[in-house]
């Protein structure tokens, strides 16, 4: 198939976004539990919608969760709800996710780090259809089709004591695994056209204008972390900047804080003791003082050539990583989720620059 596929709201022309759509097809009229698994970004909400209009209980509910911003209790009552008197401010009874797609579909998404009783719960009403409110001594019966999602290695979780594998034997019925936009670059552009021309419509531009070839080649050449997510953001922010122009765009805006004037980070003098490039050693003075961020690597909006990239590259990546491992208060687990990665991807790349449990 070389035409572009387009069917509802979902653009791609790339063989590996049509071998998904293939297998989506194949799967979706059974009543069986599946996993998707994909990057942020990746389309997995889109993919859980069409699993469930093309089966069978298209006509009925569809309903999605996303467990990963809610606390266990409040999980736990969102998902199978709560009678009246279940605990303190529980005034009347309230119908839970799993009561309210009975019939149809229920998407639960970012799965990987809810608890051991959310999983043990989750893992009785897929066995046996059945469950009890919060609170509540009745059991409830329900029919409802599940569609789960995570970004991180179900697999590896379970290996490592997180995930119940008797649960994700049950979830896995059939697993989906989407492919990131950087292994299929041919979607790029069919879908910087479709964002470009909503943005147009939402802005009431006349028409689109298209993309210079540099702008083209921009698109094209990033590495789309954020994957279709991000894509979608940069191409609305280009158009929307060049909407009084009437011209192609010629500037793709990838990073929105790039500014000449961007204020210099400051990072710890160790940081330089880890980055390849520093030969001298550091003296102790050197240490726990604090420099700013043009001892490191410069922005890319100061850049000065000539540079090493490759230094340049790691030096970034170094400061990311602590950065993030801050943020996440030097979890790992967490410090993974912030910069989309699975656990074991941030393990192996704090490994690679020797930040390992420090
Ligand atoms: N194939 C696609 N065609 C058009 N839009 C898409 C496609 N895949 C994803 N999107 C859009 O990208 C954004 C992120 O998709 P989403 O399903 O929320 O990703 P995820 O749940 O994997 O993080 C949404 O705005 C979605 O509509
Ligand atoms: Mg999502």
């Amino acid at each position: 198939m070389t035409n572009q596929f387009q069917q509802d709201n979902l653009i791609g022309q790339s063989n590996a976004l049509l071998e998904v759509l293939e297998h989506i097809s194949q799967v979706a009229p059974l009543s069986k539990p599946v996993l998707i698994i994909g990057e942020r970004g990746t389309g997995k909400e889109l993919i859980a919608e069409r699993l469930h209009y093309l089966s069978k209980r298209w006509d009925q509910s569809f309903i999605k969760l996303n467990c990963s911003s809610l606390s266990e209790n409040l999980l736990e009552s969102e998902l199978f709800g709560h009678d009246a008197g279940a605990f303190t401010g529980a005034n009347k009874k309230h119908e839970g996710r799993f009561e309210r797609a009975d019939g149809g579909t229920l998407f639960l998404d970012e799965l990987a780090n809810t608890s051991g009783l959310i999983q043990e719960k989750l893992l009785r009403v897929i066995e046996y259809g059945e469950f009890e409110r919060v609170g509540g001594s009745k059991t409830v019966q329900t029919d409802v089709r599940l569609i789960c999602a995570a970004n991180e290695d179900l697999p590896s979780l379970a290996e490592a004591g997180e995930f119940r594998p008797d649960l994700l034997d049950r979830l896995a019925f059939d697993v989906i695994t989407l492919p990131p936009l950087r292994h299929r670059a041919e979607d790029i552009m069919p879908l910087a056209e479709y964002f470009a021309v909503g943005m147009a419509r939402q802005l009431k531009l006349e028409l689109f204008e298209g993309f210079s070839s540099a702008a083209s080649r921009q698109l094209m050449e990033y590495h789309w972390p954020g994957n279709i997510r991000e894509l979608k953001n940069v191409v609305e922010r280009s158009v929307y900047r060049n909407a009084d122009t009437n011209a192609a765009i010629e500037q793709i805006i990838i990073d929105p804080f790039a500014s000449p004037y961007r204020p210099t980070k400051r990072v710890k003098t160790k940081e330089r003791q880890q980055t390849p490039s520093s030969d001298a050693k550091p003296s102790v003075a050197d240490c726990n003082t604090v420099v700013s961020a043009n001892n490191g690597p410069q922005t890319e909006a100061s850049l000065s050539f000539p540079i090493d990239f490759k230094t340049h590259c790691e030096q970034g990546e170094v400061r990311i990583l602590k950065q993030a491992l801050e943020a996440g208060q030097f979890n790992q687990k967490k410090t993974a989720e912030l910069l989309g990665l699975s656990y074991h991807q941030l393990r192996g790349i704090l490994k690679k620059y020797n930040l390992l449990d420090k």
